[in-house]
């Protein structure tokens, strides 16, 4: 549809200005078409059952007037690609995980720090706080808006051979997200990090371009990097986590029950996302076991010396990330969350 015409068919509507901006698309029955791009499997995974029911919730509640059209497994684009394509006004939600918006603001580092949460429930008690949800206006100047945290879970590590001790680490090709403090928590190993994207992973892992990997249970299960690993380790040295994200001036020009109604939609899924990811994660590791897969636990003393070899990470990063926020992470491991 071109531009004339869907000027035209939007007449009238107090949005044209900002939707004609856009790449949003327009049915002839004068229903907006909006997109939703991720990269991880449609079901099993909280994300991505989250984004589906959003778009069942929109499909109800904005019947005839929105209609949100998701795309999974990096279908449409990876997470390298989807922030440029959002503010360019080709795609309107995405989710991508907190380690890859470092292009835009350096405060999610927090969620990068290792071993700084304890748990799942930490990392929720810190979204839930003031210092966290101020962070969701972090790239409001950039033109990106923050609609709401999803959780994945906590990470776990893996390689072509066994990680008991730090330094089984040492030397091996880790393939990390595209964040600064995920390469320097590789580099405190002795080990040798690689940027790459989500789609690539389990290709790399297999043709030995990176020897090891770290991701949540549900990720590792749903993407079979397992099967080209040798078993797991539960290190749970950090966290997977996402922000809901639209571009800001396309969402502040929506018609104000259009934005209402895909807001109520959002916190549907926000709840749903958080409240069933420790499940999902629970779900993928069982199903792990039951494919044979070795899962390692580390000893009191192993898991002392893992800290103590990732934990200079956090001074090198504080000043970009903020005392005051360090300090709320730590708050919420106390489950202090406001
Ligand atoms: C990754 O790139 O490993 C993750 O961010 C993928 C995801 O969205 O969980």
């Amino acid at each position: 549809m071109t531009n004339v015409s869907r000027r035209a068919l939007l007449a009238g509507s107090a949005a044209v200005g900002v939707l004609a901006l856009t790449g949003v698309r327009v049915s002839r029955a004068g229903e907006l078409v909006v997109k939703f791009s991720h990269v991880v499997s449609p079901k099993g995974h909280p994300k991505g059952e989250a984004a589906q029911l959003f778009a069942d919730c929109v499909g109800e509640s904005l019947k005839g007037r929105v209609k949100v059209e998701v795309y999974p497994n990096s279908q449409l684009y990876n997470d390298n690609k989807v922030l440029e394509a959002m503010l360019l006004g080709d795609v309107q939600f995405a989710a991508p995980s907190l380690s890859k918006f470092e292009r835009f603001t350096k405060k999610f580092r927090i969620f990068d720090l290792p071993f700084l949460f304890k748990d799942e429930e930490a990392v929720l008690c810190f979204m839930r706080s003031k210092t966290g949800r101020e962070l969701l206006h972090a790239m409001d100047d950039k033109g990106l808006l923050g609609l709401g945290y999803w959780m994945n879970g906590m990470k776990q590590m893996s390689a072509n051979r066994p990680l008991l001790e730090p330094e089984d680490a040492k030397g091996l090709k880790f393939r990390i997200q595209q964040s600064d403090v995920l390469a320097a928590q590789f580099e405190a190993l002795g080990a040798v990090p690689q940027k790459m994207a989500f789609s690539e992973v389990y290709g790399a892992l297999q043709q030995g371009v990176v020897d090891g990997q770290e991701n949540t249970y549900t990720n590792i299960y749903t993407k079979k990097f397992y099967e080209v690993q040798d078993g797991l380790t539960e290190t749970n040295h950090g966290v997977i986590a996402y922000l809901v994200v639209t571009n800001r001036d396309w969402w502040e020009g929506l018609p104000e029950d259009v934005r209402a109604g895909l807001r109520a939609c959002m916190d549907k899924a926000t709840a749903y996302a958080n409240g069933k990811a420790s499940e999902l994660n629970q779900q993928a590791k069982r199903k792990l076991i039951e494919a044979g897969v070795t899962i390692r636990t580390l000893t009191p003393e192993q898991r002392r010396r893992w800290v103590e070899a990732m934990k200079p990470v956090w001074a090198k990063f504080e000043a970009d990330i903020g005392k005051e926020v360090i300090a709320a992470a730590l708050a919420a491991n106390e489950g202090k969350c406001d």
